[in-house]
């Protein structure tokens, strides 16, 4: 990838997503950062100095990871039960996936992995969705990464290019749901994806060892 240059190094997946692209926007934007590769399944069309695209079947990481040299992962991987058929292609990529980047970016020397989880997040849990969830939250912490970030927001506010009838309802609520969720359960609140990313772009920079959980109160 060239010469080193000082300032962070990240990879970012799930760049295309709503989260993973307001964490591209941002990490573009930060003088802090020197390079961002962009792992995606079909190519961007946004182009800047510091940016790589690197168009990948993530089914063969390995193949595209091996390449590449990075400080920190930012993961914003993640798929719906519609859009992926089924169960367990859902969990392909919600767990299955981010288990194999993680593995993929500590044999690259990576030292911090930022993933975007869910509030519930539980391997044990008895909702499959937040079981999964739970278990590449594990997946994840197991693997020596100096740093671990598991992010855990509620319902993500912000605009999406195909509508998702199951959260727009939920959002229609958004203010009343916000109104009840306070103290212990502040953090089921929902919040703006922006935050989201703004928090793991931060935690690309932060020196901060050892595993971590962020929630997120709105
Ligand atoms: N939605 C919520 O309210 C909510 C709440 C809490 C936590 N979360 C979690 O937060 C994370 C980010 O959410 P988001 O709403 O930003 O997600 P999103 O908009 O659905 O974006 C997901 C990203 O994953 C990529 N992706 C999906 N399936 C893939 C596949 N088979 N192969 C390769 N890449 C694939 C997408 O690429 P393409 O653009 O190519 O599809 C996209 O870049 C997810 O893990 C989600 O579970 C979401």
């Amino acid at each position: 990838m060239g010469a080193q240059q000082p300032g962070t190094r990240v990879l970012l997946a799930g760049a295309t997503g709503l989260v993973g692209k307001h964490c591209l926007t941002r990490l573009l934007a930060d003088d802090d950062i020197s390079q961002v590769v962009a792992l995606v399944r079909r190519p961007l069309e946004q182009t800047h100095p510091k940016l790589t695209v690197q168009v990948v079947d993530f089914d063969h990481l390995g193949d595209h990871v091996r390449a590449i040299e990075a400080d920190a992962v930012l993961c914003c991987l993640g798929t719906t039960h519609r859009a992926s058929g089924s169960p367990e292609a859902f969990a392909k990529v919600d767990h299955i996936y981010v288990a194999e980047l993680a593995r993929l970016a500590l044999a690259q020397g990576v030292s911090r992995f930022v993933l975007v989880s869910t509030v519930g997040a539980d391997p044990s849990s008895p909702v499959f969705y937040n079981r999964v969830k739970g278990r590449a939250e594990a997946a994840v912490s197991e693997l020596p990464f100096k740093a671990v970030h598991l992010l855990r927001p509620s319902l993500l506010l912000g605009e999406r290019p195909k509508p998702r009838p199951a959260e727009d309802w939920s959002k229609q609520l958004a203010p009343f749901w916000s109104l009840f969720a306070w103290g212990p359960f502040g953090h089921y609140r929902p919040v703006p994806a922006e935050n989201v990313a703004a928090k793991m772009v931060e935690l690309a920079k932060s020196d901060q060892e050892g595993v971590h959980i962020h929630y997120f109160k709105g």
